[in-house]
């Protein structure tokens, strides 16, 4: 049955400004992400600038890229930076142990990653290596980076050809050291984020913003014992800050992670499991900003998502360390109903990073050979850019009938999910109708204001496991949908969209 409901949007209710930064990205040694992927080498037929694909550049810079963040994930704290600088033909080799244990020749490094930020026009975050680095080795990467002047690392970074520091705000310290970043107890490594932070030292007018390891998923014991390190009794709630910020870790899984499933072909369970997972991400971002408000009640501390996204077994056939996925209508709804979410919890959540952005896990592009994809994730973050920067605003949903999906063990799955943010003036609505065979129609009641004259577009196709592909392109590609609509000439704040089974739709 068609679900039939209300979304009231109240103009005049400003909710927190969803930080640009919410859109933000990861790209990890892993894989086809670096090379084949970004960085095709100065050799390449594949037009390039200095190794890095034009292409994905160009497709890229369409979804206005906050960030980007870089060398891991895992193999982060593996990672040596003083290995990937210099002359190429003289820069040390290493396994890259975590993720299908090939040979990394550190041909993009330091140099190339900041080249490729300037490319993309998206701000540079550095996950530094704690597990198996030294507090002086990611004090000198800070130094290198970001110091003008004359110094040892200035020089170093002198003789390698850039003269001017580069601007580095976002500085990871570890990542998942309760895992693969050092199997660490959260106590050890609060105590190590606190020194390894206190030597990541602001040079010049270059202010870190420093993101300490967080936690994964629902382990907010993590969470609270690094909160612990930042509370000063009698400080009247100002923090003290050895780090800025705390990560956070989740992916949407319908399956074990031994047997994940496929990325393709699902039955429908599996597709209500998979977005009922996706949904889940609420409660977590929920239970980690109470935890940190305990600690932090005047928000001044930052959660970073600074990985999400799906995580499916790999295409038969290719290296099972290199977590090469297809990605379909259904990745997009997980990616359209993440970010509704981002966007009620904006005063907290103040970056996210999808994992990752091109061939590997939930990407925006997967390359073949000299080909090039756009996924249908990459969609639904185009669709949505408009709300980076924006002033969110509260939806409040009231379903007249369906609107949720009883699961196999007995929870409900609301089908419906809407996020509404304004900015110069323009207001715009996602919409996501995750129902797998129904319609969803919705009247929009915009309090404090009019619908004028609207436009949407809307992403859909046949099946929830369609797919692009070098052979088809656009089968998932966003279209204009102004049909999809309805005004009511007596009542100008209304506007009602009906919206078909499995689609993302915004409304402007
Ligand atoms: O994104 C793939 C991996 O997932 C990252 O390297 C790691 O941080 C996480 O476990």
């Amino acid at each position: 049955t068609t679900t039939r409901g209300t979304a009231i949007v109240n103009l005049d209710i400003e909710g927190p400004t969803i930080s640009r930064h919410l859109y933000g990205h990861f790209a990890e040694h892993l894989g086809a992400c670096i090379y084949g992927g970004f960085y095709v080498g100065e050799d390449s037929e594949i037009p390039h600038e200095g190794g890095i694909r034009l292409d994905v550049v160009e497709a890229l810079r369409a979804l206005e890229i906050p960030n980007l963040r870089w060398p891991g994930g895992c193999f982060a704290d593996e990672y040596h930076w003083k290995d990937g600088i210099g002359p190429k033909e003289s820069r040390p080799r290493m396994v890259n142990t975590h993720w299908g244990d090939v040979e990394e020749n550190n041909h993009f490094g330091t140099h190339e990653f900041l080249a490729l930020c300037e490319l993309l026009g998206a701000e540079p975050y550095i996950s530094g290596n704690v597990g198996s680095g030294t507090v002086q080795e990611m004090s000198e990467w800070v130094e290198y980076l970001t110091r003008d002047g004359d110094s040892p690392m200035v020089r170093l970074r002198k003789a390698n050809g850039r003269d001017e520091p580069w601007r580095v705000r976002f500085w990871g310290i570890g990542n998942e050291t309760w895992g693969c970043g050092g199997n660490m107890r959260a106590e050890y490594y609060a105590d190590l984020a606190r020194q390894y932070a206190t030597y990541c030292r602001d040079h010049g007018d270059n202010t870190l913003y420093r993101i300490a390891s967080g936690a994964s998923d629902n382990d907010l014991a993590w969470t609270e014992t690094l909160m612990k390190q930042i509370s000063c009794p009698g400080c009247e709630f100002t923090p003290k800050n050895f780090f800025q910020a705390l990560s956070l870790h989740y992916y949407t899984m319908a399956g074990t992670w031994e047997a994940k499933g496929s990325a393709t072909e699902f039955d429908t369970d599996t597709y209500y499991r998979t977005l009922a997972a996706a949904r889940r991400i609420d409660r977590i971002i929920t239970g980690h900003s109470t935890v940190m408000d305990l600690y932090d009640p005047l928000r001044t501390v930052g959660l970073v998502l600074d990985e999400w996204g799906t995580w499916w077994d790999v295409e038969p056939g290719t290296n099972p360390g290199f977590l090469f996925q297809q990605n379909t209508l259904r990745d997009a709804l997980v990616a359209g109903v993440h970010f509704d979410i981002f966007h009620k919890h904006a005063g907290r959540l103040v970056m996210a990073n999808i994992a990752q952005t091109v061939n590997v896990l939930q990407a925006m592009i997967l390359t073949d050979g000299d080909r090039l994809v756009r996924t249908p994730t990459y969609h639904v973050f185009e669709m949505n850019k408009g709300h980076q920067d924006a002033t969110s605003l509260p939806v409040h949903l009231k379903l007249a009938a369906g609107g949720s999906h009883a699961l196999p063990d007995g929870k409900e799955l609301d089908t419906l999910s809407v996020s509404a943010s304004t900015k110069d003036g323009a207001l715009l609505i996602s919409l996501s109708n995750l129902d797998a065979d129904a319609p969803a129609e919705v009247t929009l009641d915009l309090r404090g204001g009019s619908v004028g004259t609207p436009t949407a577009r809307l992403l859909t196709a046949d099946r929830p496991q369609v797919f692009n592909s070098p052979q088809d392109p656009d089968a998932v590609a966003p279209r204009p949908w102004d049909e999809g609509l309805r005004t009511d000439s007596d009542r100008p704040g209304l506007l009602t969209v009906t919206l078909p089974a499995h689609s993302f739709a915004t409304v402007r």
